[in-house]
């Protein structure tokens, strides 16, 4: 949806920037924020006036639907700077069919595609000094979209506010991952809300999470919630095995979310002949290729950290090592995406995105 008017944003720019108190080699991810942010609500069955404004605390009925019934769906991606300071996102119009398609789910009403790339325009260039040059350093934009009107039935609620704040990142590194393959506690159902960026499938792994970590796993593989026979996920990444020289992966349906960098992977392995199968993949087949050594690699993709190799796993009492090797599948596609989103490479499929 696109919608015609002349309206532009309403701008109120910071006084002065925060900039300077910020201590750019000493970042912890998303705490910060940058001076700007940008709004637009919901109201009578139309989306307002946008508006950015220095970054500040919202004020809100603690009536408003959000709190009770968590209507909230979100976004993540980043911007990136490169040699010659022009900012760059990566398949950005991804995140805009993605936030629709979560708030379509959460019966939330459509956001229209001019307001999100105008106010993410907008937003980046007057935070463009946030945006430091070098690889790894990136901004992490959220897009979310909360609902609230001061009502506490339980229906959908009439009014809404669409935000966008920015963060500004180092590279992630989360040290050696080991993770748990979920035989308990699932993260998504069949006809439920696993495929949006809802707010409360977050909120819903951080227990088990918790016991994972206790157990020294830091992160689970969700598996199907009926039988918990198929590898579906990580918390905030999509998830390949590479048996042999092949890679597997689950294919996305309503339990797993249709993630941008899985996306991007499937489409380099195709432009560089590596051999890959989107197919459910079982905790046997994978179980077993470990124990016989076809078990070359496991690896997470996402936003956050792009490739994220997996070190070992566990299914029951079982434990699994796996082999380190230099040659990784890990980190020929960490390079592939990083050098496209720094403006560092050609980008045949059109991914890169200049604001
Ligand atoms: C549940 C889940 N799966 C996968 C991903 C990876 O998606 P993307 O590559 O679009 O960041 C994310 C993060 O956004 C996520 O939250």
């Amino acid at each position: 949806m696109i919608i015609n008017t002349k309206q532009i944003i309403d701008i109120t720019k910071v006084k002065h920037s925060k900039i300077n108190e910020v201590d750019f080699s000493d970042i912890t991810f998303g705490e910060i924020f940058t001076d700007h942010m940008f709004e637009c609500d919901f109201i009578d069955g139309q989306w307002q006036q946008p508006k950015i404004t220095p970054y500040k605390a919202l004020s809100l009925e603690p009536s408003a639907r959000v709190f009770h019934y968590g209507q909230a769906v979100f976004e993540g991606m980043k911007a990136y700077k490169d040699d010659t300071d022009n900012v760059w996102l990566f398949r950005p119009e991804e995140n805009f069919k993605r936030i629709n398609i979560s708030a379509a789910r959460l019966a939330i009403p459509e956001f229209p595609e001019n307001y999100f790339f105008e106010g993410l325009k907008t937003l980046l260039n007057l935070d463009r000094e946030w945006i430091k040059k070098g690889l790894g350093n990136s901004l992490y934009i959220r897009p979310f979209v909360i609902a609230t009107e001061p009502a506490i039935a339980a229906l959908p609620a009439q009014q809404y506010k669409f935000m966008i704040i920015c963060s500004p990142a180092k590279s992630y590194y989360a040290g050696a991952v080991r993770v748990l393959f979920a035989e308990k506690y699932s993260r998504a159902a069949s006809g439920g809300v696993g495929f949006a960026k809802a707010a409360g499938n977050y909120a819903s792994q951080f227990y088990p999470t918790t016991l994972a970590n206790k157990k020294g796993y830091q992160q689970i593989i969700w598996t199907d919630a009926s039988t918990h026979k198929y590898l579906e996920e990580a918390g905030t990444m999509n998830i390949f095995f590479r048996v042999n020289d092949t890679l597997l992966t689950a294919p996305t349906n309503d339990t797993i979310l249709d993630g941008i960098t899985r996306k991007s992977v499937i489409q380099l392995a195709e432009d560089y002949n590596i051999k890959l199968e989107v197919r459910p993949v079982t905790v046997k087949e994978i179980k077993e290729a470990a124990q016989n050594g076809e078990l070359k690699e496991i690896f997470g993709a996402g936003t956050a950290a792009v490739i994220n190799p997996i070190v070992g796993f566990a299914h029951g009492d079982d434990t699994f090592e796996l082999p380190e090797f230099e040659d990784s599948f890990a980190n020929f596609f960490k390079e592939k995406l990083m050098a496209i989103q720094y403006n560092m490479a050609e980008d045949k499929n059109n991914w890169r995105y200049k604001v």
